[in-house]
């Protein structure tokens, strides 16, 4: 019998921060995935532990600390990986390992240099060296969608003798095309011996923006497991996006025969903005569900429409994503207790460290703004999430600047060991002249991708939050394997109510993930 449930399996942890500049250190990663348990997805794949001992212990974090959930480690399917992936995961209460291997010609012939027997039999044999581990194993024939259906069918069926119990097909490089996906999904249901007991997967990219159209029609011919990630982030153009595809199954029950997931629609908002802020990934206006724009009605007819009946122009309710938001909470009176309540509506678990810190800022902060609104609160926890195992925080920043004299700053950073370091610089702009203090003292050399600004909330006295992109650069002081490899690319993010401090703030974030110094290998193998 076919499930009612579509599984929701989120990679925003592991397919979504192995995008160019994504990088979360380990504190991030563990609120992501709390995050995660809260909105109630069935399966999180908490990263790729053979990558590097930095993803490991993240791994190995978040299977001790998120319970509901099941826990899953990526492994290629080699014995090394399969086993180290088994021991990051080994605490979780409920675990799974995921093993793929390519099985399109071309991935054989030119990627893995194997013949189409050698695949199957090494699929066989490391699919059942992971179910001696592990009983819930998931097999993914990587490159699926260009793989020939009739060898990917043999493909699948030895991986379901040896003990795989999920199929995850992939459309790795987003070549699909939804009616022809759709089809391909149907083919795998009727032709593949003892697939009614497993359950099939999709990993939609979206290199032809079609990865959530695809999924959905993959849905609707029988998958049951859908992976996806938090605003859609991922490698290239990213993964199907999480949210669109809870509520498109949410909103058109009629066309998906009442299925459901069991996404707390109402985490949806508070989780994509937890997740831009701390991969520095700003989510554009327009994007669908959680872009800022996606339930702003500026037309006079539609506003019309709408106050007349609601449903004249609106499929869905900002209030059915948690977006009933923006209110004033706070202010300069508002005590501790007060403050912690609020953090807990919003949904943030503190540690004892974390609120005393939190509170203090909120102070400062309170003390230059009138109104604090759920969002500054936001970016004051981001702020102390992302600084707390950090190798540089930001101590002052004074700049001189107009259109007269050539714009001065100074600039004082504190070390993970309390040294503190003062730097001045001139500089095009105060920016410029703040981040050149940074480079003399920090000394990466770095180069400076993108740079945006946005307000925080509304009015005057809003706060900033400035997003950087920087690229390392083949002199600076990261690791020798990463200068072999050539720039890579990080983000940062910073809020503040002065626009210098949160642009330092920012660049500083990204400073210090680079030199976290995480080397991980491509899961090109
Ligand atoms: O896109 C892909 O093929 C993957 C696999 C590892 C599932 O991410
Ligand atoms: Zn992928």
């Amino acid at each position: 019998m076919q499930q009612n449930t579509v599984k929701i399996f989120d990679t925003t942890l592991r397919d979504g921060e192995q995008c160019p500049g994504a990088s979360l250190n380990h504190e991030e990663k563990l609120k992501v995935a709390q995050q995660l348990e809260k909105l109630g997805v069935d399966i999180i794949e908490a990263g790729f532990p053979i990558a590097s001992p930095d993803d490991f212990r993240a791994v190995h974090a978040i299977a001790k600390a998120v319970k509901k959930p099941v826990i899953c480690g990526l492994a290629r399917a080699v014995e090394r990986d399969i086993q180290t992936a088994f021991e990051a995961i080994k605490p979780a209460r409920k675990k799974r390992i995921h093993t793929f291997l390519a099985t399109s010609d071309l991935h054989l012939k030119f990627k893995l240099k194997i013949s189409r027997a050698e695949a199957l039999a090494k699929i066989a044999e490391m699919v059942r060296f992971a179910r001696n581990l592990c009983g819930d194993v998931e097999f993914s024939p990587e490159d699926a969608s260009r793989s020939d259906p009739k060898f990917l069918w043999q493909a699948l069926e030895t991986a379901l003798k040896a003990g795989a119990k999920t199929l995850n097909i992939p459309d790795t490089v987003g070549y699909a095309i939804p009616a022809e996906f759709g089809k391909f999904i149907a083919g795998i249901r009727k032709n593949v011996r003892g697939i009614r007991g497993a359950t099939i997967s999709v990993h939609c990219h979206d290199d032809l923006g079609l990865a959530v159209a695809n999924s959905l029609e993959a849905v609707r011919n029988g998958a049951r497991q859908v992976e996806c990630t938090i605003n859609g982030i991922g490698e290239r153009a990213g993964n199907t996006s999480l949210e669109e595809i809870v509520m498109a199954i949410r909103t058109r029950k009629d066309v998906f025969q009442n299925l459901k997931t069991n996404v707390k629609a109402k985490e949806i908002y508070r989780t994509s903005r937890l997740v831009s802020s701390l991969t520095g990934f700003v989510v554009p206006p327009n994007k669908a569900i959680v872009g800022s724009n996606a339930f702003a009605h500026e037309s006079g007819i539609h506003q019309h429409g709408i106050l007349a009946k609601r449903e004249t122009y609106e499929i869905m309710k900002a209030q059915d994503i948690g977006l009933d938001r923006n209110r004033l909470v706070l202010g300069k009176h508002s005590g501790r207790a007060a403050l912690i309540a609020r953090m807990i509506e919003l949904g943030f678990e503190l540690t004892q460290n974390e609120i005393d810190k939190t509170f203090d800022r909120f102070k400062m902060l309170a003390d230059k703004k009138k109104e604090i609104f759920d969002e500054d609160l936001e970016a004051l926890v981001m702020n102390e999430i992302s600084e707390a195992a950090a190798e540089w925080k930001v101590e002052t920043v004074e700049v001189i600047a107009g259109n007269k004299k050539k714009p001065f700053a100074e600039v004082v950073l504190r070390n993970s060991a309390g040294k503190k370091f003062r730097k001045t610089s001139r500089g095009t702009g105060p920016v410029d002249a703040a981040y050149s203090a940074v480079n003399a003292i920090v000394g990466e050399k770095v180069k400076l991708l993108e740079f945006r600004m946005d307000a925080v909330s509304e009015g005057i006295d809003a706060q900033a939050t400035v997003a950087v992109k920087v690229e390392t650069l083949p002199d600076g002081l990261h690791s020798e394997a990463q200068r072999a490899k050539g720039g890579r690319t990080y983000t940062g993010k910073g809020s503040h109510t002065d626009i210098v401090v949160a642009s330092v703030k920012s660049y500083v974030n990204a400073l210090n993930k680079i030199l976290a110094g995480k080397e991980r290998m491509k899961v090109v193998l």
